[in-house]
């Protein structure tokens, strides 16, 4: 069976995400003086360390190598927003992006075309990704305090615009380049 090209590229691109998630983890990790942040953390981290194995797992059962990716979607939203500096900004910075891969995951596994084992693949990411998204903005919130709750509203508005701008132009660049959007799903 021929490998896929296309279906290799779509999930080093996922790969790629899981890899930069966990590394804005690691950095909030070793700064951070929350216990109850610590231990949640390390389980995120955990899982999505566990997420970028299980694409590598996908491209290489399906007889493929990651596909080295330099210019996907946290590369681009980092160049817009710039280095995170604050916990504030960590935080909201990765429930962003967390939103995105959700979407992008459920986007994925509601198309016809998928094959058996990638949807239930990305039906495990998702269901972890669900609770991510929960924990970091509650903790977020929490640290905050009431009077940090607009501050927080806005910030998470700001980042929301950035990606939805980032990722419309990463749409257009992978019709370019591929003849298809990774947030399509490619006809297999
Ligand atoms: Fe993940
Ligand atoms: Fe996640």
């Amino acid at each position: 069976m021929a490998v896929d090209e296309k279906l290799l590229t779509l999930f080093s691109y996922y790969r790629d995400a899981e890899i930069r998630g966990a590394t804005l983890l690691l950095k909030l990790m070793q700064r951070l003086d929350d216990p109850d942040a610590q231990v949640k953390l390390s389980k995120h981290l955990e899982e999505e360390t566990h997420h970028a194995w299980l694409w590598t797992k996908r491209i290489t059962d399906l007889g493929g190598v990651p596909v080295r990716v330099d210019d996907g979607y946290q590369r681009r939203i980092g160049r817009e927003i710039g280095i995170p500096k604050t916990y504030e900004q960590l935080f909201a910075l990765t429930v962003v992006v967390e939103e995105r891969a959700q979407h992008r995951y459920l986007a994925h596994a509601a198309s016809p075309t998928v094959d058996p084992e990638t949807r239930a693949l990305l039906h495990e990411v998702t269901k972890d990704e669900k609770w991510h998204i929960a924990w970091m903005e509650n903790k977020l919130r929490e640290m905050a305090g009431s009077e940090g709750q607009a501050r927080v509203d806005d910030l998470l508005a700001r980042y929301r615009e950035v990606d939805r701008r980032v990722f419309r132009e990463l749409e257009a660049k992978e019709r370019e380049a591929f003849g298809f959007s990774l947030s399509e799903t490619p006809a297999s």
